[in-house]
């Protein structure tokens, strides 16, 4: 089983991510780390302990993180998921607390656990990476415990938030700076599964409908049902679900390595991410101004149907 840790800001796609990740035989999640995104700290956690019931997984330790990004102020995504963040859905909010060890700690807890058994894990950010910046800052010594980070955020072509970035970089550039450089100076391999990729695992209507018969299965069809109501369409994405769906089977992905930056500053392009595709350039690696790049994998294209059944197989 591949050990693998979530950090969410549990939203409807982050939803379908976590029931995938509790569900799926071949992967052994650690813990579940919450910060503020598309909606405020209080419901992501709230939210959070909600699907992890439903897919039967009480037993995985919720960790509450950063409620507003590192340098400026927060702004949600309610017209995307709802005001609850969950889609408004009617469905049984939980009632639990979430562990007493805050995000970054228990990240760190858990990290050094897992080198000290020789078990590396796959992090996997689906929101602001705000937690992640403050970890790989404060607990540089937590990374022995890494594998990699495959990380949802970003874009080599346009975004969401605005033409320019994607709504997950957008949120806290500098995090995601700071988790970029964090990764390079520790040797932390990095995927980014960005908005190249994100709406191309789609779940027809159809599909889902089948989806019955146990609480994780229900829910999963309602995350479809409210997707694709609020898209206007047929059917819907799992978005953050197919960043967990490349760590189960990686072949149904494919990358290409990059030169990676986040533009900190910019009248329209804060928050975006550079990809370096020049191929002519032999000094893609360094920078006028001596901060290199790290170099990652960039998610270019997506086998949407092979990762669709994944997560359906996963979540029935
Ligand atoms: C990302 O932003 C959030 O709204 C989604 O949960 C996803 O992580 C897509 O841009
Ligand atoms: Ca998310």
């Amino acid at each position: 089983m591949k050990p693998v840790i979530l950090d969410v800001d549990t939203g409807l796609d982050d939803a379908c991510a976590l029931l995938l990740a509790a569900r799926h035989p071949e992967l052994d999640l650690r813990a579940v780390t919450c910060v503020g995104g598309n909606v405020g700290l209080d419901d992501v956690v709230i939210n959070t302990l909600t699907v992890l019931e439903a897919a039967g997984r009480t037993d995985v330790p919720v960790g509450r993180g950063a409620a507003l990004p590192l340098l400026q102020p927060m702004r949600t995504a309610p017209h995307v998921h709802g005001v609850d963040g969950l889609g408004d859905l009617e469905w049984p909010r939980s009632t639990r607390s979430p562990s007493t060890t805050p995000a970054v700690e228990l990240l760190r807890e858990v990290l050094l656990d897992a080198a000290a058994k020789g078990e590396p894990i796959t992090l996997i950010p689906l929101a602001p990476l705000t937690n992640i910046a403050l970890l790989l800052r404060t607990y540089p010594e937590a990374a022995a415990g890494l594998r990699e980070i495959v990380f949802m955020g970003g874009a080599a072509g346009i975004g969401n938030a605005t033409a320019s970035a994607e709504f997950n970089i957008w949120t806290d550039p500098e995090a995601a700076a700071i988790m970029l450089a964090a990764a390079g100076e520790l040797a932390v391999p990095v995927t980014m599964y960005g908005l190249d990729v994100f709406y191309d695992v789609v779940v027809t209507l159809e599909q889902a409908r089948g989806l019955s018969g146990s609480p994780a299965a229900e829910l999963a069809r309602k995350l479809i049902e409210k997707r694709s109501e609020l898209y206007g369409a047929e059917g819907a994405s799992i978005g953050d679900g197919g960043a967990v769906c490349a760590v189960i089977d990686p072949d149904g992905l494919t990358t290409q390595r990059f030169p990676l930056r986040v533009e900190l500053g910019g009248s329209w392009s804060r928050g975006r991410t550079i990809v370096d595709t020049r191929d002519w350039s032999t000094d893609r690696t360094s920078d006028p101004h001596g901060v290199s790049p790290t170099v990652v994998e960039v998610a270019t294209a997506v086998e949407g149907s092979r990762y669709a059944e994944l997560w359906l197989d996963a979540v029935r």
